[in-house]
């Protein structure tokens, strides 16, 4: 057991364990101001990625390229289909040959990589290795659930497991560096990209983002498994104006750097394994500067602050969107601004190849700039070991969704399940699990557009993923029901307007015991570039919904999708509600299994997931998350669901047409079992400031149930006063326990100075002296909480 994240630097503080104490200590500890130990800024820098031999190698090769050569190093381009606006080319074997290309995106298949490296390898000048970048991004053949549903896992242990799965299956098809994590923050759920990424908090987002680069990088980069990992998008891509994809973010560096950075760093950073070997710039512009072209995010904070030793890619097209953008009049001026800034390598930009050597030539720019960006995309080549090993296995392995491969996706796809309602039913108990009982065998219509959709169960990236290799709700409840008791129907078309299937649909519901419908958006509808103004389920799928619960059988709703949906009226007239993401390969078992809370073994399966992301209302309250920052007027406990009748109701922080509450906030998700909590104790060390303090705080943790369940033990953290305001709550740690019914565990977080320190006005990173709430508990609903004081 794990619990995230780790911490380190020095702070002197005090706990309270009673309110007597705290009077004591908050007393002291408001006579003066904590001069703060200096943030941990610069990374030490990435073993892999430096040292004397690995630089001796750089410049021995560096020394005898040409200035086309090193223009050529910059460059990549699409050998495969074009992952966004693309130029069309032909004659890659002659450009490889002449030393054109640093890198392809987009091969997939060990033949194809095999027959590019053979040219750069045999044929090329120099014999430099290329690079073979993918969006592999859940998976490779075996397609895990979205980074989403992933994250919903709390579970960065899996993560790792999954990506690691991905870089051995990446390899095999002869793709060397994988464009994953996607670690951007997404608080707007009209922002169709939050599927790729682990939600709206940095925390989670951080032990997500290390999970996947240790499991594709691992502890040695040139292994003939690894590969390098692409962190992305930088920066602050998922905070784009209006939820609109690739629209402007425009943020204060305090909140860039408190809410927005720390993802991105936990990914690069050395610390716990990661290390990622490189970044990617984003489209978007930030404050004005288009990422792509941004010296402060790419030179200043990635470079000198955080001393990021591996290259950065441009995002697809994105040099030379900065002609688009209105900060570079031409090609030539886009290419110097980007490289320049930061950007080592061009995908499909086609200006550093074209442009460069005349711009040195005409000494517009200078020569050690080229030179540096070389030497970091050399870098990566050499630490990889693709000098010594530049090639696939012949052809590949064969692909085979091994047993062993699809019980890691069913677990995964397990974890990922969030289940949101399960209601008793009038004269039983909860609705879920449904019954195994083969004597009393209940009818099941299953109905609706992703009930039996392969495609759409991998959700969007699949990277190599074959549609075939998925399993649908339909086919596992098939191979778990005598044929005679499951109805099917599918109702409607996901984003269809027909209502000719509905009678068909409820006409089944009234047959059945028990309805179990799969709804919500086709992957398609996610992703890059599918960002939406509505959040309610596409098409006609509402008015279905509502049909076939008239048909007055109970329902359980099983939601895919890549976003949280605005659902309040299933939420309220619907007894059960999973959330399924998208599961991937293992979709359809894992959710028959969490359904009936036993495997087709007749072992235990239960649901365990916690949501990453709130679930809103309305569209209209996007972007919405838990770590709001306080108003002068907080809504407090007022009755917001109806408009306001006096001014106290009024001048308030609220909407006058909708409560400001999800409808299913962070963290949240339930199980079979039921856990207790003890209340959060909390110790204190006190030291001299030389020594490293902490807050300890622990709970127990009781599964008072007869089922065997996972729990989710959440802790967040309230700085009550502080020079700059902060958050009225954020999470601070997780950990993910196993339970067996009656088992109790004791529990323990430390605080340290990383979690308790904000950027202040100055953006000085600090912790301020004051009270402290905290809060455990298996969501951040929960009203199980501490206190404790930092002095000065
Ligand atoms: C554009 C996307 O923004 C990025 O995530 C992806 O890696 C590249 N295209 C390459 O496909």
């Amino acid at each position: 057991m794990k619990t995230y994240p780790v911490l380190h630097a020095p702070l002197r503080f005090a706990a309270c364990l009673s309110l007597a104490a705290l009077a004591c200590l908050s007393s002291h500890a408001a006579a003066k101001h904590a001069s703060p130990p200096p943030a941990p800024l610069v990374n030490h820098p990435n073993a892999q990625l430096t040292g004397k031999e690995l630089d001796k190698k750089v410049e021995a090769l560096l020394s005898q390229m040409t200035l086309a050569e090193k223009a050529g190093q910059l460059n990549q381009f699409t050998a495969g289909v074009a992952t966004g606006p693309g130029t069309h080319r032909e004659n890659y074997d002659l450009m490889v040959q002449k030393g054109e290309l640093g890198s392809l995106l987009n091969v997939t298949d060990a033949a194809t990589s095999n027959h590019y490296q053979h040219i750069a390898m045999e044929k090329s000048r120099l014999h430099i290795p290329l690079l073979f970048g993918l969006d592999v991004v859940h998976g490779d053949r075996t397609t895990f659930p979205v980074p989403l549903g992933l994250a919903a896992s709390f579970d960065p242990a899996l993560v790792e497991q999954t990506a690691h799965v991905a870089a051995v299956e990446s390899r095999a098809d002869g793709v060397n560096w994988v464009f994953s994590p996607m670690v951007d923050i997404a608080r707007d759920a009209r922002w169709g990209r939050m599927i790729e990424g682990a939600g709206e908090d940095p925390v989670l987002g951080s032990a997500m983002a290390k999970a996947y680069v240790r499991g594709y990088q691992g502890n040695d980069l040139s292994s003939p498994d690894a590969v390098a990992a692409c962190v992305k998008h930088f920066a602050a891509y998922g905070a784009p104006v209006a939820g609109r994809d690739y629209n402007a973010v425009d943020m204060s560096e305090l909140q860039l750097r408190q809410t927005y950075l720390p993802t991105y760093k936990a990914a690069i950073d050395t610390g716990d394994g990661a290390g990622a070997a490189t970044v990617m710039s984003s489209f978007n512009s930030l404050n004005g500067v288009p990422a792509t072209a941004n010296p402060f995010t790419l030179t200043q904070i990635l470079r000198k602050e955080w001393g990021f030793d591996g290259l950065v890619v441009s995002d697809y097209g994105a040099v030379s969107e900065l002609l688009k953008h209105g900060i570079a009049a031409d090609g030539a001026a886009a290419a110097g601004k980007a490289l320049t800034a930061g950007v080592d390598m061009d995908m499909e930009g086609d200006l550093y190849l074209t442009r460069i050597p005349a711009l040195v030539q005409s000494g517009q720019l200078p020569l050690p700039v080229v030179d540096e960006a070389v030497r970091r995309i050399l870098r990566v080549k050499f630490a990889m070991g693709l000098f010594d090993h530049p090639y696939a296995p012949e052809n590949g392995r064969p692909y085979v969704a091994t047993d062993e491969k699809r019980l890691l996706a069913r677990k995964a796809a397990e974890e990922s399940l969030v289940l949101l309602k399960n209601e008793a039913l009038q004269g039983s108990g909860p609705l879920l699990p449904l019954q195994t009982d083969k004597k009393k065998q209940m009818k099941i219509a299953l109905i609706g557009p992703l009930a039996d959709s392969q495609h759409d169960m991998l959700g969007s990236w699949a990277a190599s993923g074959d549609a075939k290799d998925a399993v649908t709700l339909r086919q596992a409840l098939a191979k778990r029901l005598p044929a005679e008791t499951l109805l099917y129907a599918k109702g409607t078309d996901a984003t269809g307007t027909s209502t000719g299937g509905f009678a068909d649909a409820v006409a089944q519901a009234k047959q059945a015991d028990v309805v179990l419908l799969a709804l919500g958006e086709p992957a398609d509808n996610t992703g890059e570039a599918s960002s939406r103004t509505r959040l309610s389920l596409p098409g006609n799928q509402e008015e279905l919904l509502e049909a076939v619960a008239a048909a007055g059988k109970p329902v359980v709703l099983i939601l895919f999708g890549g976003r949280p949906p605005a659902i309040p009226w299933a939420a309220a007239h619907v007894p059960a509600i999973v959330e399924a993401w998208f599961p991937g390969m293992e979709a359809g078992t894992a959710i028959v299994d969490t359904l009936f809370g036993k495997d087709a073994n007749g072992a235990d399966a239960n649901f365990s997931g916690r949501l990453p992301v709130e679930f809103p209302q309305s569209v209209g309250q996007e972007p919405l998350y838990l770590a709001q920052l306080p108003t002068g007027r907080p809504a407090g406990d007022a009755d917001l669901t109806h408009p306001p009748t006096n001014a106290e109701e009024r001048y308030l922080s609220r909407y006058i047409d909708e409560t400001n509450a999800p409808v299913y906030p962070f963290g949240w998700g339930l199980s079979y079992a039921r856990f207790s909590y003890s209340t959060p104790a909390v110790k204190h060390t006190m030291g001299s400031s030389s020594e490293v303090g902490r807050v300890e705080v622990s709970v127990d943790v009781k599964n008072t149930s007869s089922v065997a369940g996972a729990e989710v033990v959440q802790l967040y953290v309230r700085d009550m006063v502080a020079s700059v305001e902060q958050p009225v709550r954020e999470l601070k740690g997780f950990q993910r326990v196993e339970l067996a019914p009656g088992e109790q565990k004791h529990l323990s977080f430390t605080l340290g100075f990383n979690d308790l320190a904000f950027y202040n006005a100055a953006l000085k990173r600090v912790v301020e002296p004051g009270t402290f709430k905290v809060w455990v508990g298996g969501n951040s609903a929960s009203t199980n909480e501490a206190e404790f004081t930092v002095l000065q």
